[in-house]
C-alpha cells in the first residue's frame, strides 16, 4: 500500500470508506435478520404471533390471489360453478369426513344462496345461506361451508365468514348455524356465539350458533 501513500492518498481511509459501503448495510441486514428470527421464536413459544408478523407481505402476496367472496342466488350461478360448488361439497363432506355415503343434495340449493370464494376463476371455498325463519322473523341458516383440502389455513374459510356476517347486517338479520364443535372458538372469534348445549349431527358433535349484526363490533 506503501505506493498509495506515494501517490498521496491514505491506505486508512480507503478501509473505512469500503468498511462503511459493505460492512454497513451487512450488519444491517443481520440486524433485521435477528428481530425477525426473535418474533418468530418469542411468537411461536408464547403461541401468539404479532399482527405485523401474520400480516406480512408473503402473507398479503398468497391473500391477494383470493377474490372477495361473492354470494349468487342458485339460479345465476354458472353451470361451472355449481358443479365446482357440489364438487367441493362432495370431496369434503361425503370423501373426507364421510356425513354421508350419497351425493350431497337435500333438496334445498335452489333455495339458497350460495357463497363463492374464486381464486384465479377456481372455486376454493363455498357456503350456502338458507332463508329461515327465526323467533317468527326472517333469518339466514348458514351451511356447507367448506374450503378446498389444499387451500386451508389460509384464510379463505374466515374470508367466506366474514362475507357472510356483512350479508347479515346488509340485509338486517340474524343468522344461525350448526357448527362443528370443534371450530366454535373459530367461529366466536367472528362474532357468532353459541346456544345450547352439545348435540350430535351426522355423527359429529355440533352446536348451535348464532350471529346478531351489530351485537359485537
Ligand atoms: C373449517 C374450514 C372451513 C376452515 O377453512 P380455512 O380456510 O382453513 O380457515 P382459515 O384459514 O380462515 O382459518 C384457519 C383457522 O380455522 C380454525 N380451524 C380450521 N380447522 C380447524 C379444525 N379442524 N379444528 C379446530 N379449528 C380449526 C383454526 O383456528 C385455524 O387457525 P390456525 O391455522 O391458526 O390454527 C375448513 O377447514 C374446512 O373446509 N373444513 C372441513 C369442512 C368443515 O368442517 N366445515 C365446517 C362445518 S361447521
Amino acid at each position: 500500500m506503501s505506493w498509495l501513500a506515494q501517490i498521496g492518498v491514505d491506505p486508512g481511509g480507503i478501509a473505512l470508506f469500503y468498511g462503511i459501503c459493505f460492512l454497513g448495510p451487512l450488519v444491517l441486514l443481520l440486524l433485521v435478520l435477528c428481530v425477525y428470527l426473535f418474533v418468530i421464536l418469542t411468537g411461536v413459544m408464547s403461541g401468539t404471533l404479532p399482527v405485523w408478523f401474520k400480516n406480512r407481505p408473503s402473507r398479503f402476496r398468497r391473500r391477494a390471489q383470493l377474490d372477495e367472496p361473492m354470494i349468487v342466488a342458485y339460479d345465476q350461478l354458472t353451470r361451472e360453478h355449481r358443479d365446482a360448488v357440489f364438487a367441493l361439497r362432495h370431496d369434503v363432506f361425503v370423501g373426507e369426513q364421510e356425513i354421508w355415503s350419497e351425493p350431497d343434495r337435500d333438496g334445498l340449493d335452489p333455495d339458497c344462496l350460495h357463497v363463492l370464494a374464486l381464486m384465479k376463476g377456481e372455486v376454493v371455498g363455498t357456503c350456502r345461506l338458507l332463508p329461515v325463519e327465526l323467533d317468527g322473523r326472517p333469518g339466514i341458516k348458514l351451511g356447507r361451508l367448506a374450503v378446498s383440502r389444499a387451500r386451508r389455513r389460509r384464510g379463505i374459510g374466515r374470508a367466506i365468514v366474514r362475507r357472510v356476517n356483512v350479508h347479515l347486517a346488509e340485509q338486517g338479520v340474524e343468522g344461525v348455524m350448526h357448527a362443528q364443535a370443534q371450530l366454535e372458538d373459530w367461529y366466536a372469534g367472528f362474532g357468532w356465539r353459541r346456544e345450547g348445549a352439545v348435540f350430535m349431527e351426522a355423527g359429529i358433535e355440533h352446536v348451535r350458533m348464532r350471529y346478531t349484526p351489530g351485537s359485537v363490533s
